[in-house]
């Protein structure tokens, strides 16, 4: 008998089904996802117009919620306008609001070095925020912070069309997923949404202060690989 298979030993059993050819039976799903697919409606020249003009005609100068009155920079969110896979967190922080760029902190450097050890670049995904400007003393944003700014979201992932979304902590889960389960319980498992398949995993601040549970969000981040059928590190 051999010895069970843990935890630990996921990546070798990601290694297993790939070589065998299979690429979705070990995959936990909450909900119908999609398969991913690359098909690609637009050029990545023409997401970046896309988004740029987004930015320009709809973002800039923002005054929809109250954040925008203690803001110092808009935080559109950065990254590869055809991203394969979005990063998707809460807020800006303190640097991001100086600084204009999402996860740019010491939560920033911690999603730097998983996206890093994923084989991948800040430049390859695309990293943006529920909300895009920087609710005063980084508390959560309020519902009606969030209601006014995820219309900017909706369309910046219609735009970019990932294959996947990793969503980063509780807001950013329970808004994208539209329900009020913990972020303990929602991790690990795809759910959707508007069809495409979301991870959702812990919060990079939540990591800082929890570093034990590092290992959950890299097995999460090891289940979206296999999903885009990239090669585990
Ligand atoms: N935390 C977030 O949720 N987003 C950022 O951009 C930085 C910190």
């Amino acid at each position: 008998m051999g010895e069970p298979v843990s935890k630990v030993d996921i990546k070798h059993v990601f290694e297993f089904y790939r070589a065998m050819g299979i690429l979705e039976v070990p995959l936990k799903a909450g909900a119908e996802i999609k398969r991913p697919s690359k098909k690609q409606e637009l050029s990545a020249g023409e997401k970046g117009a896309a988004l740029e003009k987004l930015f320009r005609e709809e973002i800039e100068g923002c005054t929809g919620c109250k954040l925008s009155a203690g803001r110092t920079n808009i935080v559109f969110g950065e990254g590869n306008p055809s991203a394969r896979l979005m990063f998707i967190g809460e807020a800006p922080g303190g640097e991001e609001d100086k600084l204009g760029r999402p996860f740019v902190g010491r939560a920033g450097q911690l999603l730097t070095n998983l996206i890093i050890k994923l084989g991948l670049k800040r430049e390859d995904v695309f990293i943006a925020n529920i909300a895009k400007c920087r609710p005063e003393g980084n508390r959560d944003p309020e519902e009606d912070e969030i209601s006014a700014c995820i219309p900017f979201l909706k369309k910046q992932i219609g735009i970019i069309s990932p294959e996947a979304i990793m969503a980063l902590g509780r807001v950013s889960a329970q808004t994208l997923l539209g329900t009020t389960v913990q972020i303990s319980r929602l991790r690990g498992t795809f759910s959707s949404f508007e069809g495409i398949p979301v991870m959702p995993t812990f919060h990079p601040s939540y990591l800082l202060r929890n570093p034990g549970d590092k290992k959950l969000t890299w097995e999460d981040a090891l289940q979206v690989l296999l999903l885009l059928g990239m090669k585990a590190p």
